[in-house]
């Protein structure tokens, strides 16, 4: 069966379109008027679980991992090529058990404490407020810091905020103390976290005071402007958005959106890399629904703020596997196939057509938990193929969306979910038109016709990611099953681009 579909609108047209099956139409609507793809779309997510902080990010000045000040270099490295514009911390429900004053001061005199949330490992606070915003520093990224409201107190957080952004004062003084001396540069403030959970078990009403009492007192200190996050809704509970938006919009510039990929909260989820093909369709399905989620939070925001000053962000999403066998329990350390990596370019191809609402997305999370961009052990790295989605779709950070309507065969999973045969993006920035295209089909080979609608250029790079199976990944020792190769069955012609995708891949190209 073949539908028609915008990019703007993918899961809600269902008109049938008459071209042979693998034959896929793309029109360009290019556009002044478009919005720009906001770059913190591309947000990243570091929480104290597992071993995305100790041992992914962090490995202190002493280790024997090359490291730089305590960061290890390699994921260093690797994350610089992400651009990364945004990075949240310290959690999730880490955040709302987080007493900051633990984390600052001479290392070796931070007090302990149980990480009761994940696996009940000690944690030493070795890292704390100045290894994350030093390391915000040295990957460029705007720090998005996620307050204590389930366990903590008003004036916790808001001493929190003075300690970061203060010139002058008693708190600056302590920062001071603690060896830096310059205010650090804070915008994105979190108030709690999945609040109707384990930020504190609240219903919307009493989070919805509660919200506004805590960010009463975060204060814009000397010219920091904070924008303030309140924690919104898990996937489908719409009315938790109602009810914030009824009772608190004046009062916040974001409101959060939680949306995993996942079978279910009790029982199996799933191997990330042991499925077969129903699983894999399904995951999509499951995927691609953040579409039609994302609207009905965002029809419910319109009508408490029409002129959408408040921003939607979805700061958690992406897979949720059991975790690999052999690992530590609570530490949601999950391998990351070619499936996870569709899972990713057809997200992002769905928040680049939001972002008129949706302000900032935060993939959880960046190394070793949950869909990581990074794997560590010991001394080892491998970039899995989610993090090279996020390579290839660079250039859509801070680009113009260009609209692209797709007549597409779609598929229907198991569960009477819709997922089409091709997705695509497209944006501009400097001149150069950059073009995403994914073929989710396991068999099928597309062939792909973009008409240009008059953008004049010829390809100027591609890149390719696919595999020989869904289920293929990079491991310790096999770090490149899944990597980008040049792509070079793209040619523009006659203002038409003809690009013949393989089955199962993700392609970037670049047009100038
Ligand atoms: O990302 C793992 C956890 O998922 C986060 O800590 C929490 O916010 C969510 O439930």
């Amino acid at each position: 069966m073949k539908a028609s579909l915008t990019a703007c609108a993918l899961l809600m047209a269902g008109a049938l379109a008459a071209t042979a099956a693998g034959k896929v139409e793309v029109r360009l609507r290019p556009s002044d008027e478009s919005p720009v793809i906001e770059k913190e779309i591309y947000g990243q997510f570091a929480e104290h679980l597992g071993t995305c902080i100790y041992g992914g990010l962090w490995v202190g000045p002493e280790s024997e991992i090359p490291n730089t000040d305590g960061y290890r270099n390699d994921v260093l490295e690797a994350l610089r090529e992400l651009h990364v514009p945004v990075m949240r911390w310290p959690g999730g429900c880490f955040a709302d058990e987080y007493h900051w004053r633990d984390g600052i001061g001479p290392r070796a005199s931070r007090p302990r404490m149980v990480n009761s949330n994940w696996g009940g490992t000690v944690e030493d606070n070795s890292f704390g407020t100045h290894e994350f915003f030093n390391l915000c520093e040295l990957l460029g990224c705007e720090p998005y810091l996620s307050g204590n409201v389930g366990s903590g107190t008003v004036a916790e957080l808001a001493q929190w905020v003075e300690y970061i952004t203060a010139e002058d004062g008693p708190m600056a003084e302590l920062r001071r103390k603690n060896g830096r001396e310059r205010p650090w540069h804070l915008k994105y403030l979190g108030v709690g976290n999945e609040s109707w959970g384990c930020g504190g078990n609240f219903t919307p009403e009493y989070y919805s005071d509660v919200y506004r009492r805590y960010q009463t007192y975060c204060r814009n200190f000397n010219g920091n402007r904070l924008y303030k996050v309140a924690s919104g809704a898990s996937d489908y509970d719409f009315n938790w958005t109602e009810v914030m938006m009824r009772n608190a919009a004046r009062y916040m510039d974001g409101i959060s959106l939680h949306y995993y990929t996942v079978l279910g909260w009790t029982g199996s989820k799933g191997s990330a890399t042991v499925f077969g093909d129903d699983d894999y369709y399904w995951t999509l399905g499951k995927c691609l629904e953040v579409g039609p989620v994302v609207r009905r939070h965002c029809d419910i925001m319109d009508r408490y703020d029409p002129d959408r000053r408040v921003g939607l962000l979805v700061d958690e999403w992406g897979t949720w596997w059991d975790e690999e066998p052999g690992t530590v329990p609570g530490h949601l350390f999950q391998q990351n196939t070619m499936r996870d990596a569709m899972v990713a370019a057809l997200s992002l191809n769905l928040f680049h057509t939001f972002t008129d609402r949706v302000k900032m997305t935060n993939i959880a999370q960046i190394a070793n938990v949950l869909q990581s961009m990074v794997l560590t052990r010991g001394d080892e790295m491998v970039l899995t193929p989610t993090y090279y989605v996020f390579r290839m779709y660079v250039p859509h950070q801070g680009a113009r969306l260009v609209p692209a309507e797709v007549d597409t065969p779609v598929r229907h999973t198991t569960d009477e979910r819709t997922v089409p045969m091709v997705s695509a993006t497209a944006s501009t920035k400097d001149g150069v038109l950059t073009l995403s295209l994914v073929n989710t089909d396991l068999r099928e080979e597309a062939e792909i016709s973009v008409d240009m609608a008059g953008i004049k250029g010829s390809v100027s790079g591609a890149e390719i990611l696919t595999a020989s199976t869904a289920g293929a990944f990079n491991d310790f020792g096999k770090p490149q099953q899944v990597a980008p190769a040049l792509f070079k069955g793209a040619k523009v012609s006659g203002g038409v681009l003809r690009a013949k995708l393989p089955p199962m891949a993700i392609v970037t190209i670049s047009i100038r």
